[in-house]
């Protein structure tokens, strides 16, 4: 069966396009899945371009989506012809977070879904949301699961909350999807004057250049009569997060997700502490959290953005696309 291996020590032109052996018999409690599906991650692109070193051989990309081929003794969720999707964490079930790092996670610790056929214990994977195709329940296992954590599980959002969301990405664009779908309001940043039409056609309410504008958490605090927003969905790191601090209201949630702008730098704590912040760091989420978010968009009949799709074997052009800029939301492989 094909699959994609990353050569050591990593980089775009490393990834080749191999046949491997089709796994083997299954144990009790394994499903095979045909992986139909993936999804593009700024994590992925850490690990393929060498940033985050992994063994020789890898296979990446911690999303999966596909059908369920065959079930092993004593596993009574799922049957064949089952729809499902990998889980970021596949050992974090339920309960708070006790995993720091990437260790058990699929496409940088362990092989990844960049194949097209995989056994794996069922517990790694749920049912995909109804009616969804394999690439949409794709951008489900990072991007939508990370969005979701930050504002239903860790923010606890209800409706005529403000939310911010930091650029186009994945992670963004899910967010202001959710934020909307809940009854809150939106705000929104984005380098493109295109994208921030873009913004607006899904429902963000003020969006602003932050190129063009890097004062831009002054003047969302401005267009929230001065209050500042209950959210920010902080993607940007180092480089954004003094801004989301004036952004954000006395009060209210930072959730820090990305590092998009670097891995460290200087924080104004006193602002910080004076405005009674609540800085929260996440990394994607548990199955449980990811069954609830299939559960909700199956109620909210919900669809994500994908901005474009690659096959299998166009994945370093896939990576070269995300790493221009030019995306707006997801950007999958179909296989
Ligand atoms: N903690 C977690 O669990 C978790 C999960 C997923 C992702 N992440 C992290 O979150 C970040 C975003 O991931 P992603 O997958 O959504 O990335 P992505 O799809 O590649 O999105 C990147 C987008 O971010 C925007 N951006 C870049 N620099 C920016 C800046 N200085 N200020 C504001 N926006 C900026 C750009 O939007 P415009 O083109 O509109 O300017 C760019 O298109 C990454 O650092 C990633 O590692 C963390």
């Amino acid at each position: 069966m094909k699959a994609i291996q990353l050569a050591k020590p990593g980089g775009l032109d490393r990834l080749d396009i191999v046949d491997i052996e089709a796994p083997g018999a299954l144990a009790s409690g394994d499903i095979l899945v045909r992986i139909h599906a993936s999804s593009l991650n700024f994590h992925d692109f850490a690990v393929v371009s060498g940033r985050i070193p992994t063994r020789d051989g890898r296979i990446p990309m911690s999303d999966g989506a596909g059908l369920v081929e065959a079930v092993g003794e004593g596993v009574k969720e799922f049957a064949v012809g089952d729809h499902v999707v990998s889980c970021f964490f596949p050992l974090w079930q339920d309960g708070r977070a006790t995993i720091a790092d990437f260790a058990t996670t699929p496409g940088d610790g362990v092989d990844g879904y960049a194949r097209e056929r995989v056994v794996r214990p069922a517990s790694w994977f749920t049912h995909s949301p109804k009616g969804y195709t394999h690439a949409e329940a794709a951008t489900l296992t990072t991007a939508g699961l990370t969005a979701w954590r930050a504002l239903v599980v860790d923010g606890g959002i209800k409706a005529g909350d403000s939310v911010l969301v930091l650029g186009t990405g994945g992670v963004s664009i899910f967010a202001l999807q959710f934020a909307k779908a809940m009854g809150a309001t939106v705000l929104a940043t984005s380098s493109s004057d295109q994208k921030l039409e873009r913004l607006r056609g899904l429902g963000a309410e003020q969006t602003i250049n932050y190129r063009k504008h890097q004062d831009w958490g002054e003047r969302i605090l401005q267009w929230t009569g001065g209050r500042g927003v209950d959210h920010v969905i902080e993607v940007g790191g180092p480089g954004t997060l003094p801004q989301s601090i004036t952004a954000c209201r006395i009060g209210g949630h930072i959730a820090m997700i990305g590092v998009l702008t670097g891995l460290t730098g200087p924080v104004p704590t006193a602002a910080l502490m004076a405005r009674q912040q609540r800085l929260q760091g996440l990394i994607v989420g548990s199955r449980r959290h990811q069954m609830d978010l299939v559960r909700a968009i199956d109620a909210m009949q919900f669809k994500p953005v994908i901005g474009r799709t690659f096959a299998l074997d166009e994945l370093a052009s896939a990576f070269r696309y995300e790493e221009s800029g030019a995306h707006f939301g997801k950007i999958c492989l179909e296989f």
